[in-house]
């Protein structure tokens, strides 16, 4: 069963409401969640377990916990869905215990790459619309929410998005204000295109003119980021699931800090000797720059020539066969571990995998599947067996690695048996293979 919306649905939502005004729709699919609470409750748990194996290192978590209005960071961990929990209903009712009459609230990001169903059906349901709209600049993205809480604990805000809140427990109400009608909380600026905050303790003296939207398990918002918003309490816990189409250019934007980090920062090394240090000679020291300061530097302005000349344009490729394969999802579902080709079955392309791939300015050929892209010395062979798989059918695995001829280029080996076998489990294990 799809979650492709009813015929006409993203025409008229194109035409009426897209970037114009907040909306319910009640029951989109019937009695069916695009995303169930066991789903989400399943995946909140593992995030939860694999954040155990690291929290206290520092890491970014990919959730978060706020306690009334403070982001809880140093054991955040005892305030996470558990496996013993069972269910939202069972966390909600650990957290009573742990914080009495205390809002609570449970953020994860990017939630499509922890599960391949939400992650399929979320491109069944962004499909239409982005043929209506075509694909948004930069990207979108999923995230949920989960708690028991009086108002949005960062505040009335507005994003630089377009926002989608799927229900999936509980009774969810939303407050929203125009743009204009709140610019008088705005400190002397223009924040049309920022993300902000309003600076309010709370929305009390705000509330009267709101427009509100309410909605059950089944239902979805939409709003314009442009809106300001703040999630609104009702008494029960509620878990929804967003999904955010960025309207801010470049998909670049999410891996270039990455990229210059690598380039520009140096390994750290502890024998770096220390300056001599004399208060009275500071002159003397302001005239005698450090040999590892300026070879630091040296190795930056090394380093950002080497990204602007040659890496930078390797990236935006890649990420634009991300981009395409995932449907705007940056972010697919995982690869899975410990995937195995068994050559005695038959193997077929999932078409919603999106499939595509590109000779890279570099030379390489790159293909990129669920938003995941991986490149490999190009080849003949390579190039033969994408387009076969890509027109569909089921291809018995042996024949295909039977097939493969061996190619070369200089003392490399460039496709092979073993090339082809790298391939197919590649694919399987980005989930756009499957044995049939
Ligand atoms: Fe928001």
């Amino acid at each position: 069963m799809s979650f492709r919306p009813p015929e006409g649905f993203w025409k008229s939502f194109a035409q009426d409401v897209w970037g114009r005004q907040p909306r319910v729709f009640k029951k989109v699919f019937g009695e069916r969640l695009l995303a169930p609470p066991e789903e989400l409750f399943r995946i909140s748990v593992e995030e939860a377990e694999e954040f155990s194996k690291v929290a206290g290192a520092r890491v970014r978590p990919a959730c978060q916990v706020f306690i009334d209005s403070g982001n809880i960071v140093s054991d955040s961990l005892r305030y996470m869905p558990r496996r013993e929990d069972g269910s939202f209903e069972g966390w909600a009712a650990r957290m009573r215990k742990l914080v009495g009459p205390r809002d609570f609230f449970f953020h994860m990001d990017s939630i499509q790459s922890r599960s391949s169903q939400l992650f399929e059906s979320y491109r069944q349901f962004t499909e239409g619309m982005f043929e209506q709209l075509g694909l948004p600049p930069w990207k979108i993205d999923s995230d949920m929410f989960a708690g028991d809480y009086r108002e949005t604990p960062f505040g009335v805000h507005k994003d630089v998005t377009g926002n989608f809140a799927f229900i999936a427990v509980g009774t969810k109400r939303m407050l929203l204000w125009p743009y204009e009608s709140l610019l008088h909380l705005v400190p002397g600026r223009d924040v049309r295109d920022i993300d902000f905050a309003l600076p309010l303790r709370t929305f009390a003296e705000i509330r009267e003119q709101a427009i509100v939207l309410e909605g059950e398990p089944g239902d979805v918002f939409y709003w314009p980021g442009h809106f300001w918003h703040s999630a609104e309490g009702t008494d029960s816990v509620s878990v929804t699931n967003n999904l955010a189409v960025y309207l801010t250019p470049s998909p670049l934007v999410d891996t270039l800090p990455g990229l210059v980090a690598e380039k520009v920062n140096p390994p750290i090394d502890q024998t770096q000797p220390f300056i001599p240090y004399d208060p009275a000679r500071r002159q003397e020291l302001a005239d005698a720059i450090p040999e590892g300061l300026r070879s630091a530097t040296q190795q930056v302005v090394r380093g950002l020539r080497e990204l602007v000349e040659g890496g930078l344009e390797r990236e935006m490729e890649l990420t634009w066969l991300r981009y395409v394969s995932g449907g705007g999802f940056l972010q697919g579902p995982r690869p899975a571990s410990g995937a195995v080709l068994d050559e005695n079955r038959s193997v077929r392309l999932v078409p919603q995998a999106g499939l595509v791939w590109r000779r890279l300015a570099s030379g390489e050929l790159a293909f990129a599947v669920n938003g995941q892209a991986t490149c490999l010395p190009e080849s003949r062979g390579l190039l033969e067996v994408l387009q076969r798989l890509s027109g569909g059918g089921a291809h018995r695995a042996r024949a295909l690695l039977d097939e493969a001829r061996e190619e070369r280029r200089g003392d490399t080996v460039v496709w092979s048996r073993e090339r082809m076998r790298e391939l197919l489990t590649t694919l399987l294990s980005q989930h756009a293979l499957v044995h049939v």
